[in-house]
């Protein structure tokens, strides 16, 4: 079935999207990319190529401009959509909330309306674990409530009821949120990863900075939460597994003639920030200096998903341990600052 369908992954030079891409192009899948490089780099291209038995068809483009997406469908007889383009950081989001409605909800109104035009009905959307807001119970099913705490996690909210109606008006469309926990690491090649230049805005390209030197020290947000050793505690999951978790789940889609399904990706373990630490130091075989600071605001303690529907769904499960994960994710960071 693969080897005649043309994928489109928009945000596919992105961290996540461009691990998909290289998955689904290693499962015969064709890949047409878009990515208007807001937060990426032309040189993923050249990662991505060979680590696939044929390179994927790249438009530098914006989601949000209709022009270039009914030429790109009129151009590419795509079968399905993987939509990962999206701004993704909290703190910016409660900065410039205008900013985020519009990429990421407008971004996803447009492609969508592109879809329709050119009768493509299947999409897998990038959603996230932070649609349940402040957990309530854990671990996480996909039953919990559904909130947000910040703008970002409202356009996640406002895309997955956007999807949801647009499936519904639609006899033969189908739709899979994946809400993602916390997606980590690096293809296991070392070619490929997670930009950790600058500021990041997550907990593993700190600890990266602080391993290659970078930094002195990484501050560990919060010692007194009731968890494991105090610090916050997360579903830490590998960016493989996450990609193959994508390729499942348009496997899913294309054999069902009109579904709309909300699945958790994530390994239902959680790891608190000491704990990735301690499992950095094995794998970068140096110490990690950390400082503990106040909480961050917004931060919860604890967050896990229940991942039983992905594995009753789509057949999946988390298979990489947290070690795996920071032996990649240094390997890729040992990479990445020769680029
Ligand atoms: P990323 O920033 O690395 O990738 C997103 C890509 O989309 C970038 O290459 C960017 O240039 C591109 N892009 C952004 N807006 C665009 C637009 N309007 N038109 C075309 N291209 C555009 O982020 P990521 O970590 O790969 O995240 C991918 C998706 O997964 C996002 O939607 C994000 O919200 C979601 N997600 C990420 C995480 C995470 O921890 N990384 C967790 C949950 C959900
Ligand atoms: N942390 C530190 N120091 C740092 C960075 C993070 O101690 O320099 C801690 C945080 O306080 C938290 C843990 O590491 O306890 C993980 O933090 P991340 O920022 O990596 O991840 P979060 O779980 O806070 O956020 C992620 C995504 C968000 C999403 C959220 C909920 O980045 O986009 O999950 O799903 F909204």
């Amino acid at each position: 079935m693969a080897a005649s369908k043309r994928i489109l992954v928009t945000g596919g030079l992105g961290f996540i999207g461009s691990h998909i891409a290289v998955l689904l192009l290693q499962h015969g899948y064709q890949v047409v990319i878009i990515d208007n490089l807001s937060n990426s780099h032309l040189y993923t291209l050249d990662a991505i190529a060979p680590l696939s038995p044929q390179p994927p068809h790249f438009i530098q483009g914006d989601i949000r401009d209709p022009n270039a997406l009914s030429h790109l469908f009129q151009q590419h007889a795509i079968d399905a959509v993987i939509h990962c383009a999206g701004l993704k950081a909290v703190g910016e989001s409660v900065a410039h909330p205008l900013r985020y409605y519009d990429n990421n909800v407008n971004g996803t109104l447009c492609l969508l309306r592109a879809m329709e035009n050119a009768k493509v009905h299947t999409l897998v959307f990038s959603s996230s674990a932070t649609v349940y807001g402040d957990p309530q119970q854990l671990p996480i099913p996909e039953s919990h409530p559904l909130s947000s705490t910040n703008p970002y996690g409202q356009t996640k909210l406002t895309c997955e009821h956007l999807l949801h109606d647009w499936q519904h008006s639609q006899p033969t469309a189908r739709v899979l949120c994946l809400r993602y926990f916390n997606p980590v690491s690096a293809h296991p090649s070392g070619l490929l990863g997670e930009n950790f230049s600058g500021s990041p805005n997550n907990l593993l390209p700190y600890v990266l900075q602080v391993a290659l030197g970078q930094r002195p020290a990484l501050q560990v947000f919060g010692h007194d939460y009731s968890t494991v050793d105090g610090t916050g505690v997360r579903d830490y999951l590998h960016i493989m597994d996450l990609a193959h978790g994508h390729v499942l789940g348009l496997e899913y889609l294309l054999q069902r003639p009109h579904c709309y399904e909300c699945i958790n990706l994530g390994t239902g373990q959680g790891y608190s920030v000491l704990q990735v630490v301690q499992a950095m130091e094995r794998a970068a075989q140096r110490p990690i200096p950390y400082t503990l600071q106040a909480r961050r605001p917004g931060d919860v303690a604890a967050t896990w998903a229940d991942p039983t529907r992905a594995h009753q769904l789509l057949q999946w499960q988390a298979n990489h341990t947290l070690d795996q994960m920071c032996i990649d994710a240094w390997r890729w960071a040992q990479h990445a600052v020769t680029l």
